[in-house]
């Protein structure tokens, strides 16, 4: 299983190490990995102090050309180049403020695979998509070109958030995740696809047991409780024995 935390723009590189030091005494369940998404700007520190940890370091996003006039983004060989070898694609955050779209979603899961960065590509419903009965439709809207493209590419994570549940503290119910897990894995089945899938969305470690234990749930996508290394164990203590 997976616990991958999005840092988003969070920590300053002395908050950084201050993680990185105490994640030395992380107990870390057999099977599962640790993965933290740091900002460009503390790739190459991460990668360094990550030497001899369990944890593994992403990017938070990936630019689709191989370089060029594209001020603000991060290339998949730029990312290498920090020490990376994995990247997060389509985070809501990139859809809702930074209009991402499904197409530019799409070139940027290309680029990152050819690289051979590995990818956490995030899908998810706005509240209102939810409310109106179009979880689905959005879904298949969000996965249908990445999927006949990569179907057999194990490299390739999905991740379900649902944008309401986001840093909103409003967790999906369990019944919700199974279901949209469920309807996920289906629609993945019926394309030859076998890609795991986490959860991401105001996961806790409070919560977080419950929704890993689902039979669907391959593990999370944790923002804000990802960013302190007692909270992060925490999270790691909640997959024990699963
Ligand atoms: P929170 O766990 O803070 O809700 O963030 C979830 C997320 O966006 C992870 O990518």
């Amino acid at each position: 299983m997976i616990v991958a935390g999005n840092w988003k723009m969070f920590k300053t590189s002395k908050e950084l190490k201050e993680f990185f030091r105490l994640s030395k005494e992380f107990k870390v369940p057999t099977n599962v990995r640790c993965i933290v998404a740091p900002s460009p700007t503390l790739l190459t520190l991460a990668n360094q102090l990550s030497e001899g940890t369990s944890i593994e370091v992403f990017a938070q996003n990936c630019h689709w050309e191989e370089q060029g006039a594209f001020t603000g983004e991060t290339s998949a060989a730029q990312i290498l180049d920090c020490g990376s070898k994995g990247t997060l694609i389509g985070h809501s955050e990139r859809r809702q403020y930074f209009a991402e779209s499904n197409e530019t979603c799409f070139k940027r899961l290309q680029a990152a695979r050819k690289a051979d960065l590995e990818v956490i590509f995030c899908v998810g419903e706005q509240l209102k998509d939810r409310e109106q009965g179009k979880t689905e439709a959005v879904l298949e809207e969000q996965l249908k070109d990445i999927v006949k493209e990569f179907r057999s590419d194990s490299k390739v994570t999905l991740a379900y958030e649902p944008v309401w549940a986001i840093g909103t503290g409003v967790t999906a119910t369990v019944e919700q995740v199974r279901d949209t897990h469920n309807w996920i894995r289906s629609y993945l089945e019926k394309n030859d696809c076998a890609w795991k899938i986490l959860y991401g969305g105001s996961v806790k470690p409070n919560n977080f047991k419950e929704l890993a234990s689902l039979p669907e749930v391959f593990g999370g996508l944790v923002g804000g409780a990802s960013l302190e290394a007692a909270s992060f164990q925490a999270l790691l203590d909640c997959l024990t024995d699963l």
